[in-house]
C-alpha cells in the first residue's frame, strides 16, 4: 500500500494530515503512549507519520475496509512498527467502521473495562451522515476524558466533490436527495453532535470560518 505514496497520481491523497499529526503532538506532550485511532486510512498518508510520531509507543487502532488494511498492515510491520492493530470491515453494502467501533465499545463494556478508549480520534471515512454519525456518536463514547478528536472534510459535500457531484455521476440522484447532495455531512454531524454538547469544545486549529475544512473538539475536562 505505501508504495502508492509515491506514485504521482496519488499526490491528492498522498500528503498526510498536519492537523492529526499536530494533535498527536498535543497529546503526546501529555501522555508518551497514547491510544489513537484512524477512522478511514486511505493509502496510509496519513497513518504512517502518526506511526513515525508514536514510535511504538502506546497503540494504534485502525478501522477501513479489509483489503487495504492488510495491505497496509503488512507494510508497517514491515517498517517494525508493532503497535498497530486492525479493525477490518467487509465490502457488503451495510457493512462499515461503525459495526467495528460497535463490536469494541461493546466488548469493552461486557467485560467491565472503561469504555474511554482513545486518547485521539482521527474520523475521515465516507464522510457520509449514515456512515459518519453513528461514528462520530460511538467514538464520543470511546474517547477519554479530555482526549481530542479530529474530523476531516468538514465543508465537503456531493455537490462539491470532482468526481460524485451530479453532472459528473447523474447515478448520485438515485442514492441522495437534492438536499442530501447539498449539505456537507460532516458539518452537519458536527452541529448536532458536538456543538451543542457542553461536554465538548471546539479547538482552534487555524481555520477561520467560513473556510473550515477540519474541526477538532476535546472532551471535557478542557485543557484551559
Ligand atoms: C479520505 S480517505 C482517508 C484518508 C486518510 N485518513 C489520510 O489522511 O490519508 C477515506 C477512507 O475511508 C474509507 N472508507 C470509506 N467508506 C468506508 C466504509 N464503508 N467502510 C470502511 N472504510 C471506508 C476508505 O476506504 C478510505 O480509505
Amino acid at each position: 500500500m505505501l508504495e502508492r505514496l509515491t506514485d504521482p497520481r496519488n499526490a491528492a491523497i498522498a500528503k498526510p494530515n498536519a492537523h492529526a499529526l499536530a494533535l498527536l503532538d498535543r497529546v503526546l506532550a501529555r501522555d508518551p503512549a497514547p491510544v489513537i485511532c484512524e477512522v478511514g486510512v486511505g493509502i496510509g498518508a496519513t497513518t504512517v507519520e502518526l506511526c513515525r510520531k508514536l514510535d511504538n509507543r502506546g497503540r494504534i487502532l485502525l478501522f477501513d475496509f479489509e483489503d487495504r488494511l492488510t495491505d497496509l498492515g503488512t507494510d508497517l510491520v514491515g517498517l517494525g512498527f508493532t503497535n498497530v492493530e486492525l479493525h477490518a470491515n467487509t465490502r457488503r453494502r451495510y457493512d462499515n467502521y461503525n459495526w467495528s467501533l460497535t463490536t469494541l465499545l461493546q466488548a469493552r463494556r461486557q467485560s467491565g473495562d472503561d469504555p474511554a478508549l482513545f486518547d485521539f480520534v482521527f474520523l475521515d471515512g465516507g464522510h457520509a451522515f449514515h456512515h459518519d454519525a453513528p461514528a462520530a456518536m460511538l467514538l464520543k463514547e470511546l474517547l477519554k476524558p479530555g482526549g481530542l478528536m479530529l474530523l476531516d472534510d468538514y465543508d465537503w459535500s456531493f455537490a462539491v466533490s470532482p468526481t460524485m457531484n451530479p453532472q459528473k455521476n447523474p447515478d448520485i440522484r438515485l442514492d441522495y436527495t437534492e438536499a442530501q447532495i447539498e449539505t456537507p455531512h460532516v458539518r452537519l454531524i458536527c452541529d448536532l453532535f458536538f456543538d451543542h454538547d457542553p461536554a465538548y469544545r471546539k479547538v482552534e486549529i487555524g481555520y477561520r470560518v467560513p473556510f473550515e475544512h477540519r474541526r477538532a473538539y476535546q472532551k471535557a475536562p478542557f485543557d484551559d
